[in-house]
């Protein structure tokens, strides 16, 4: 006889094999994604860096949480004035990380767990530290050298002015002038992000071809596919005219050279012999340019930022998913993330917006960057039923390390220890981004709170509060009702339920509430602050929060299989 769980283990398997066979290969559909930011992930060494060694050693942790893949943010020789977003050598490990040797072993280990691993690729810039860059600068005005970059005389008596308008994305303009090798003032160089970070001109053979060798090289090295940095932004308009106000174009953004370079990779990963590897991009532009991106033969994925710069209102929150699996159509599946590296926490995000209201709908990013007060038990409470929002919807999840352990954002390092160049180039008016990279809790002992597997470690690179002790994986694994029970118990229920399909069936329910289902189980989400009646009747597979029957308490998520 079968037992119920043997029966649903089976139409488990026959659901998601239903799935294969549309999309035979694409083991990224309907994936878990766990995204490692190097740094702050565990720490072998004991120098306060997080590093490969460290990742390994924790391989066991993301296996048992359930995840099939990791995006691991950059990890190539760089000197991290950007934390790795600016690449000296991309064919070569930085030592602060560890060796090739370690990385080919993590990427063994990690294969043998069932975990794929995917990289970084950072395309629109190098390192200013990067052989080429140096060359240029050794080089004269109009060399060959200068021509993988964006080089041009200033603007005004002497050229004192920058060439044209565009500001950094980091603050400040994104030009800056050289000094030329004969010591006199220079031409300028274009970076749309650090100075640290020159744009590398895509209209140059060698560049193109570069990037196929980088391909290859990591291709080989087992890497599955590649998260593409910056996508809307590697291929530049041929002429660098100056923005104007109110206008839709801009020289650097969404160029239609773009699409050649994507179609490029793509046609070189399906290509390859051990089978076609995967690519995700993160594009930033409106949603109608977005669709080009998502064409069968570019980007399997792209992010959807939108669901992630939402604030926690129903209403929103299923205007967001509606669009992002509008955009995907029927042949791709969305990339959903709530958290990354670059934006503040989820936590910390929906305990923010009592007091700030919605965010302005012309500068979202903002938005996810936003200082103010914070309940953190309302932002913890409302991202465990995000989660279960989340793993419940049709596409891959990225899960931005942390987030299963409920961390908060600091947002209050001290500004000595800050290091993100957003943080200078706006003269501290942005926080920037290391609130959210504060190297993780995971033991009460232990050096660094187990971020540093040895014994007398230095301290960690950003200083971790002293209330992450609380937020520690290893307590968490104990406690049934820990933030990081409630996702393993959500990840494994995706598995079970959700596997079988693309798509969802929207239930009418209250305001406030939002409710759908896939197959045979509903995912119903209560972000008001008052408990409502359970909309849908069933039995409760999965509660973000303990719930008297029948209901659905405020700021709380259940999964029903629906009768
Ligand atoms: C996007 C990355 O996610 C971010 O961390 C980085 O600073 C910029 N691109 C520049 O590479
Ligand atoms: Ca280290």
């Amino acid at each position: 006889m079968l037992t119920r769980r043997v029966l649903i283990d089976t139409l488990a398997v026959m659901a998601a094999s239903e799935t294969s066979s549309a999309h035979a290969g694409e083991w990224w559909r309907g994936a878990v994604v766990y995204q490692v930011y190097l740094r702050s992930f565990a720490d072998a060494n004991g120098d306060g860096i997080g590093d490969l060694q460290g990742l390994e050693s924790r391989l066991d942790y993301l296996a048992g949480l359930g995840v099939d893949a990791i995006w691991l943010n950059p990890c190539y020789a760089s000197p991290q004035r950007d934390h790795g977003y600016d690449i000296a050598d991309y064919f070569a490990i930085d030592p602060v990380y560890g060796t090739m040797a370690d990385f080919e072993r993590m990427v063994a280990s990690a294969g043998a767990r069932g975990i794929r691993i995917v990289m970084d690729l950072v395309a629109n810039h190098c390192s200013a530290d990067h052989a080429w860059f140096r060359d240029a600068l050794g080089a004269p005005r109009g060399s060959v050298e200068r021509a993988r970059f964006h080089f041009a005389d200033g603007r005004g008596v002497g050229g004192v002015e920058p060439p044209t308008n565009y500001d950094s994305v980091f603050g400040g303009p994104a030009w800056t002038r050289v000094v030329e090798p004969d010591g006199a003032d220079g031409q300028w160089y274009l970076h749309f992000f650090d100075p640290s970070q020159p744009d590398l001109n895509w209209a140059h053979a060698d560049v193109v071809e570069h990037f196929d060798d980088v391909l290859r090289f990591w291709f080989d090295k087992g890497i599955a596919g590649f998260r593409v940095d910056v996508a809307h932004g590697m291929a530049k308009a041929a002429e660098l005219v100056d923005v104007q106000a109110g206008s839709d174009f801009h020289p650097a953004w969404d160029q239609p050279g773009v699409h050649d370079i994507v179609r490029r990779w793509r046609a070189l990963g399906d290509a390859w012999p051990v089978g076609p590897r995967y690519w995700v991009g993160e594009v930033w532009v409106t949603d109608s340019a977005l669709a080009r991106y998502l064409a069968p033969d570019e980007f399997h994925q792209a992010f959807s930022f939108d669901l992630m710069l939402q604030p926690w209102h129903a209403e929103s929150l299923r205007r967001a998913v509606e669009r992002s699996l509008a955009l995907a159509g029927p042949y791709q599946a969305p990339a959903w993330a709530l958290s990354s590296h670059d934006v503040h926490r989820v936590a910390t995000r929906y305990g923010q917006e009592v007091d700030l209201g919605d965010p302005d709908p012309s500068d979202m990013i903002s938005a996810a960057r936003r200082r103010g007060p914070v309940d953190a038990e309302l932002g913890i409470r409302r991202s465990r039923a995000a989660a279960l929002l989340q793993f419940a919807l049709p596409g891959t999840i990225y899960l931005y390390q942390g987030e299963e352990l409920g961390l908060p954002e600091v947002l209050d390092l001290d500004p000595e220890v800050r290091q993100d160049p957003m943080w200078f180039r706006s003269d501290g008016e942005q926080f920037g981004r290391d609130g959210c990279r504060v190297p993780l809790p995971w033991s009460r002992e232990g050096a660094n709170l187990g971020f540093s597997t040895r014994a007398n470690a230095a301290p960690a690179w950003l200083p971790q509060p002293a209330d992450f002790a609380r937020y520690c994986a290893e307590d968490q694994f104990e406690d049934a009702e820990s933030v990081l029970a409630t996702y393993a118990a959500a990840i494994e229920a995706r598995k079970q339920h959700f596997a079988g399909s693309d798509s969802l069936c929207w239930i009418e329910t209250v305001p406030g509430v939002l409710a759908f289902r896939r197959g045979r189980v509903a995912c119903v989400v209560n972000t008001t602050n008052e408990d409502v009646e359970l909309p849908v009747t069933g039995t409760v597979v999965l509660s973000s929060v303990p719930a008297p029957s029948g209901q659905l308490p405020a700021n709380s998520a259940m999964y029903v299989e629906l009768e």
